[in-house]
């Protein structure tokens, strides 16, 4: 017995579409790529379980074709992150001297400090920037910065504006004594690059501080000349 023949079934009439929904209908993009609905729930927490770090901190890499070789990059990533962990110390002492400051000599130091920030602070980036074009990790928080900083740790209480500045002097003065140390060695190994950013900025711009914050503490006559 010949097994049935399957009948054909007639395919399923398309249901009418409404004229109105023909007409707005999305078009594809232009690029080619179709419509998709987008997952607009951020992705958070990611941080908990995070693969490895992408750069670990005191390496270097070479991504960037700047004709240096790994150990030059790396004595000057390591310089610089000195460099860096000082003047970020620096900077934020400027900040909590302009906060603290008292006495007849307030509003002079209250708005040098605050100058003396705000450079400070072009001058963090400049290195932070350096650190990376070399192909290192700048160091960056607060915690890591602390354990890095060569400058004597600053108390959390106000202090006389002599104090201060006495405080700023040092701090200054420990910057330029790496500041020239750091220069030669830049310059020995090749790196004029990080040379000139030690010379022309770091060091010129500390040194012009130290003047302007060194002649508040001359213990000149105010009014007749001795
Ligand atoms: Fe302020």
């Amino acid at each position: 017995m010949a097994a049935p023949t399957p009948t054909k079934k007639a395919a399923p009439k398309a249901a009418a579409k409404p004229a109105a929904a023909k007409a707005t209908a999305p078009k594809a993009p232009a690029n080619g790529q179709t419509n998709k609905a987008v997952n607009i729930q951020p992705q958070i927490n990611q941080q908990q379980h995070a693969p490895a770090p992408t750069q670990r901190f005191g390496t270097v890499s070479q991504r960037l074709p700047i004709g240096l070789d790994e150990p030059t990059r790396l004595s000057s990533v390591t310089m610089l992150n000195q460099l860096l962990a000082d003047t970020i110390t620096l900077r934020d002492m400027y900040k909590k001297h302009h906060w603290q400051v008292v006495g007849p000599t307030f509003y002079q130091l209250h708005l040098l400090y605050d100058k003396h920030y705000e450079e400070q602070a072009e001058l963090v980036d400049t290195i932070a920037e350096r650190i990376q074009i070399l192909g290192g990790v700048a160091v960056a928080m607060a915690h890591d910065v602390a354990e890095l900083s060569s400058i004597p740790r600053v108390p959390r209480d106000r202090e006389e504006a002599p104090v201060q500045v006495s405080r700023l002097l040092e701090a200054h003065q420990i910057m330029l004594k790496n500041c020239h140390e750091y220069a030669k060695k830049a310059d020995d190994a090749g790196d004029d690059g990080t040379n000139d950013l030690v010379v022309s900025q770091l060091m010129r711009t500390n040194e012009l501080q130290v003047w302007f914050v060194a002649e508040h503490v001359v213990d000149s006559p105010l009014v007749r000349a001795q």
